[in-house]
């Protein structure tokens, strides 16, 4: 087998499903996935791990299929973090370059970072990532990596998330319970959104909106880096909800209705209105309806669904400035007609986010429910090619549930 230095290892715990996947660079330098393996997911309510003993379990099981499909070993794996209560804000540090050449060095940037950490917190939270946004050097912007410039003044924008303790804490001890160790921890819609982005997307503006089982979230990009994050708590599961709700039917019934027949816009319904079956609950018989119908259950949770999301783009101040378009992922995504409505209701041009930038995808995994678990796969290996990372694939580095802000930059440089 081979050593854990040749591959990489996606970690997502959603709410619903836990997809590992191992990933290798091939001999033509492009990311390949090896193995992939997924699991119910147990122990998670709304994208946060409240049972860590109940999610161990589903990992074990998730990372092990992926390990015997690839006949890779995985260590140390690159986790996704979601949940209502992580915050995403901007802002800003600035320090002066002290040395007599003027030449920027890492100490340089790990020290302006650390300025544009500081915020306020509330009692038992904690930053748990930060994305450098740009750098400015004597009010030159745009720079995205200042290593060796010259200059007086170094400013850099920042997007820092910020959580409870506990969010981070059980995914680690989550995932040290199924025998592994974390390398690092992404925000869901933010390895969504690394799968999924073309370069030109990143670049001129665009909103990925990522809808899971109990949870959606969104990343808002320009100028190459995230700009905005939120994350809400609604997801695919409502429409399953709704549909065992409204046509009185089990919800492992619902759900494949939901799947099969689910439709959130009346034309595209009546191209093909079958009459669908639906089983009872307790002994009555089966009953026939119309896609029409389940349609009309479906589409105003759709509507409030993408509603809040596009409120909050407006709220942020992004509504006029992603002209590179809207990117639904994730598998609440799939539900048929969503990306059509989604168009109306952004007023963008909207389209279905499937996973870029690897090879060996099988038709099983080229699907928006795996983009977060490849985004993982592409972050790390990123990470492993150097920039700021370099220690980052230390073993074990953010195992430690002590690190705050400061080990996190230590793992960072
Ligand atoms: N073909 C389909 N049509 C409609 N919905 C689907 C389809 N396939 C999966 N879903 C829905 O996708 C949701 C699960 O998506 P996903 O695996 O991205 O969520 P998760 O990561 O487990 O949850 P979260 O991100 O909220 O923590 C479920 O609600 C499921 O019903
Ligand atoms: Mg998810």
């Amino acid at each position: 087998m081979a050593r854990q230095e040749t591959h990489v290892v996606g970690l997502d715990i959603g709410t619903t499903r836990t997809t590992a996947v191992i990933a290798e660079v091939n001999d033509d330098g492009r990311l390949e996935i090896m193995g992939v393996g997924t699991a119910e997911s147990r122990g998670l309510r709304k994208g946060v791990i409240v049972n860590p003993d109940a999610a161990a379990e589903p990992i074990r099981r998730a990372v092990e299929e992926a390990e015997r499909m690839s006949g890779l070993i995985a260590e140390s794996v690159h986790v996704s973090m979601s949940g209502t209560l992580l915050r995403g804000l901007n802002n800003r540090g600035v320090i002066a370059i002290t040395n007599a050449d003027r030449r920027i060095t890492r100490a340089d940037i790990k020290r302006v970072i650390e300025t544009a950490c500081v915020v306020t917190l509330p009692g038992g939270h904690e930053i748990i990532d930060v994305q450098p946004q740009e750098y400015i050097i004597d009010g030159q912007d745009g720079i995205s990596d200042p290593l060796d410039m010259l200059g007086t003044r170094l400013e850099v924008a920042v997007h820092i998330i910020t959580g409870p303790i506990t969010v981070r804490q059980n995914i680690i001890s989550a995932v040290n319970r199924a025998g592994l160790l974390v390398a690092d921890i992404v925000l869901e819609p933010v390895a969504a959104a690394e799968a999924t982005l073309t370069d030109d997307e990143r670049e001129y503006g665009s909103a990925v909106i990522n809808i899971g089982g109990e949870t959606t979230s969104l990343a808002i990009y320009q100028r190459g880096a995230v700009q905005h994050t939120a994350i809400f708590p609604f997801g695919g599961s409502h429409f399953t909800n709704d549909i065992a709700f409204g046509l009185r039917t089990p919800i492992p019934e619902a759900e494949r209705i939901k799947r099969t027949y689910g439709c959130v816009l009346p034309t595209l319904a009546a191209e093909n209105d079958e009459t669908i079956e639906v089983p009872s609950v307790g002994r009555r018989p089966p009953r026939a309806l119309s896609r029409q119908l389940l349609c009309e259950i479906l589409q105003p949770r759709a509507e409030e669904i993408l509603g809040h999301v596009n409120e909050e783009i407006k709220r942020a101040g992004f509504e006029r400035e992603l002209s590179s378009g809207i990117i639904l992922t994730g598998g609440g995504a799939l539900l048929q007609g969503l990306t059509d409505l989604a168009e109306q209701i952004f007023d963008h041009p909207t389209r279905l986010g499937y996973p870029l930038g690897v090879t060996g995808l099988s038709e099983e995994t080229n699907s928006p429910l795996y983009t977060t678990a490849i985004g993982l796969v592409m972050i790390a290996h990123r990470g492993r090619l150097g920039r700021y990372y370099r220690a980052m694939s230390a073993p074990g580095a953010i195992s430690r549930t002590a690190a705050r802000v400061r080990s996190w930059l230590a793992n960072f440089f």
